[in-house]
């Protein structure tokens, strides 16, 4: 290889979304004239609400796109933490909050403020995968940690103490999970964050998803656990994954270093976004929005006792987000083969669980509920011809 074109080490081991093969596979279907069920996709199908378009128009035609603060406008900083006040019944400061460029670009600034080389973050496995790679490409060791049913596929405090060791430096969970869409129970919450604490290290909440929260009461960590770094964004519950917009509820001593990192790695997040986003916390926003948790919601009640009849294994109901992590043994111990055969054989596309980990990966597909009740209907009758063909 010429010398110029080495590259560092850390390029090889950050891996490529196997997920967009197959969308890529799917499109070429679609351009061959097959129809194609897209159940691969992780973001909401429903458009920015109509009051945040226009607030982003207004936005736009006043002149509004100059840099802000790199901590964000001081009255979307408000109107966050009002949201955590009326939705989750927490105090945050608004001088806690800092908007940034997409949950993550959060996830970035709090990894660059508390990991250093080699010292490991513990994560679940399966989880999101960009969060070993933000703790690879700052020359950490992310540890995924081996979960299943048994603790709804996520970290516990009794496993988070267990693969605790001296180079330890934090957990990072996501509740609700991607791709698991379970959570964290409250009072395992509450223990994992006294069992950080007590270990001397940090804990990262990642919240994007709590706003899509089913059946249950939505609760925030920082309900219990001031000193974590909560990540979250207006991609999911707000539908506004383009406009990269996300944030931070952070330890107030850690804002000035957060900033100071912000104003190097972005300057700020997106002024128009940010202005946009103002309009998330109008009562017209909110009755879109949670009409369309609603509509999730039900999708939800149909694709996952559809997907168990079929004999896919769903041992955890999903409480949040829009997936399904199915075990799929009983048809394969080849993911990304089975998500091809699929494609082609029955038009429905997904994700394969080597996308998400190592473990049982082989073993699982992610489907997410981002498409309407009749493409959803459609999708698993086309799953069932194609799994129960004579
Ligand atoms: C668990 C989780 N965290 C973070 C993100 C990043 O989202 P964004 O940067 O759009 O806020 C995603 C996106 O899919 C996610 O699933």
């Amino acid at each position: 290889m010429e010398l110029q074109d080495r590259l560092a080490a850390r390029v090889s081991d950050i891996e490529p979304f196997h997920v967009m093969e197959v969308q890529t596979a799917a499109r070429a279907l679609e351009a061959k004239g097959r129809s194609v069920i897209h159940m691969e996709i992780g973001e909401p199908d429903f458009p920015t609400p109509q009051p945040v378009l226009d607030a982003a128009r207004r936005a736009i035609a006043d002149g509004g796109i100059y840099y802000t603060s790199a901590l964000g406008l001081p009255a979307l900083r408000e109107a966050i933490a009002r949201h955590y006040a009326e939705h989750y019944h927490v105090d945050v400061a608004p001088e806690r909050v800092i908007v940034t460029a997409g949950s993550s670009a959060a996830l970035l600034l709090v990894m660059g403020l508390v990991v250093d080389r080699d010292e490991r973050i513990l994560l679940a496995d399966p989880g999101y995968p960009c969060n070993r790679h933000f703790v690879r490409v700052l020359e950490g060791l992310p540890l995924g940690i081996p979960v299943g049913p048994e603790t709804r596929y996520q970290l516990s405090a009794e496993l988070i103490e267990r693969h605790w060791s001296p180079g330890t430096r934090g957990a990072l969970i996501a509740t609700p999970s991607n791709p698991t869409g379970t959570t964290v129970p409250r009072d395992e919450m509450r223990r994992i964050a006294a069992t950080v604490e007590r270990l001397g290290g940090r804990l990262i909440v990642d919240e994007i998803y709590l706003g899509l929260t089913y059946g249950e009461t939505p609760r925030s960590v920082l309900e219990f656990a001031g000193d974590a770094f909560v990540i979250s964004s207006f991609s999911k519950y707000f539908n506004m994954t383009g406009w990269r917009l996300g944030w931070i509820v952070a330890p107030q001593r850690h804002v000035r270093d957060l900033e100071k990192l912000a104003q190097n790695l972005y300057i700020s997040p997106a002024t128009p976004s940010q202005r946009a986003a103002l309009a998330c916390f109008e009562p017209a926003t909110a009755a879109i929005v949670e009409e369309r948790r609603a509509a999730f919601e039900a999708r939800r009640d149909f694709l996952v006792p559809a997907l168990r009849e079929l004999g896919f294994g769903v041992p955890v109901m999903p409480t949040g987000g829009f997936f399904v992590y199915a075990d799929c043994s009983r048809f394969t111990d080849d993911t990304e083969q089975f998500c091809r055969d699929v494609l082609e054989g029955a038009g429905v596309a997904f994700t394969p669980g080597i996308d998400f980990g190592v473990h049982r990966a082989r073993q699982h597909v992610r489907l997410a509920y981002t498409i309407d009740q009749r493409k959803l209907e459609e999708g698993v009758a086309r799953l069932r011809d194609f799994l129960f063909r004579a």
